[in-house]
């Protein structure tokens, strides 16, 4: 537990190793784990059977992912910079509007290194933003892989030779795993559908930006504004996974469940990781109350500020404040004095 000894500073040796150590590892991980299900065939997908005929896999090929209305490559890049320009525009405003405000604190590490509030906060938002865009990629890709859901233009990929399988009514249940005649590459792609992750990272990028909109910008005046642009980016959003659907890329279902998986991941890296976008961090001591020792007239214990090495300064004053707990008798309070030991002991 860090005890911090000047107001704003706080001292730690162990902040930035655990940081390179624990977080950096995570995120290697989550982004390999990514790329594993992106760009490689690790993981098998599941193979599903049809119905001959099946009338919801029988929309024509829209094409390759690139020839859509909004291609991947827009959907990354548009989740990539919007999310990091409002970011970046929200904390440098409000560092520099908030001259006096509540300010986070330093971090003092040896005494080489200073991480003034406005990095910290920036670091930690835009890498818990990475963080949770790797996790929606990582759930829809494992969705897609693990339940094999075929998009609504499958049977055109597929091209299935129905005289060979032996098609007579769309009753008739193909498990045959040969059975497709097409690209084997496109086949593959229209066998992972449920849920869609073009909409997941766009609900999510959308969701975690009208969210950092909505908490963190100050504005005075115009009470329109931070929901106007949180919609906006919502709509923006829905608009990816109507487009799916209308070009036959994905069914309502996989929309419906990419706007779920997305939403929830940015809810709760928002709620429950980063605290709503607050200045102090989780579990910092509020503002402490009023020293027993000045409440009994006491003499105040004021020591220099010395930033560095604390864990010395840090004895010293517990040594100190044992000492000056020595029974002070007031001749006509002696309630006061039993008072003030529980809340020293609190302290
Ligand atoms: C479909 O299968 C039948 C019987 O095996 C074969 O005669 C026919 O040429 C195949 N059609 C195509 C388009 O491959």
């Amino acid at each position: 537990m860090a005890v911090e000894e000047k107001p704003g500073v706080k001292s730690s040796s162990s902040i930035v190793p655990c940081f390179l150590f624990v977080e950096l590892v995570i995120m290697a991980g989550t982004v390999l784990l990514a790329y594993y299900f992106e760009y490689t065939d690790t993981f098998p997908v599941h193979i599903q059977g049809f119905f001959c005929y099946d009338k919801s896999f029988s929309k024509p090929y829209p094409g390759p992912e690139s020839a859509s209305k909004i291609p991947p490559v827009l959907i990354y890049s548009l989740v990539t910079a919007i999310p990091t320009l409002m970011i970046l525009a929200g904390e440098l405003c409000t560092f520099f509007i908030k001259a006096e405000g509540v300010r986070e604190k330093t971090i003092v590490t040896a005494d080489c290194c200073y991480f003034n509030p406005l990095l910290r906060r920036i670091i930690r938002f835009l890498g818990v933003y990475a963080f949770g865009l790797f996790t929606t990629t990582i759930f829809a890709n494992a969705g897609q892989v693990v339940i094999g859901n075929q998009t609504p233009h499958f049977l055109s990929a597929c091209r299935p030779n129905y005289t060979a399988l032996g098609c007579q009514t769309t009753l008739q249940y193909i498990t045959e795993r040969r059975a497709c005649t097409g690209n084997p590459l496109v086949v593959m792609a229209a066998r992972k559908s449920f849920p869609s992750k073009d909409t997941a990272l766009s609900v999510y990028a959308a969701a975690f930006t009208a969210m950092y909109v909505t908490l963190v910008f100050k504005t005075q005046g115009t009470r329109l504004t931070k929901p106007t642009i949180s919609l906006t980016l919502l709509c923006l959003a829905a608009l990816v996974g109507v487009v799916r659907v209308a070009e036959y890329r994905n069914h309502w279902a996989d929309v419906l469940a990419g706007f779920f998986t997305g939403g929830a991941i940015a809810v709760f890296l928002v709620t429950c990781v980063i605290n709503n976008f607050r200045w102090l961090q989780p579990g910092a001591p509020s503002p402490r109350p009023q020293r027993p020792e000045s409440l009994l007239g006491m003499p105040m214990v004021t020591l220099p500020c010395v930033e560095s090495p604390l864990e010395k300064l840090r004895g010293d004053l517990r040594s100190l404040r044992s000492h000056d707990r020595q029974p002070y008798r007031f001749p006509a309070a002696p309630d006061v004095l039993i008072q003030s030991r529980s809340i020293s002991s609190e302290v």
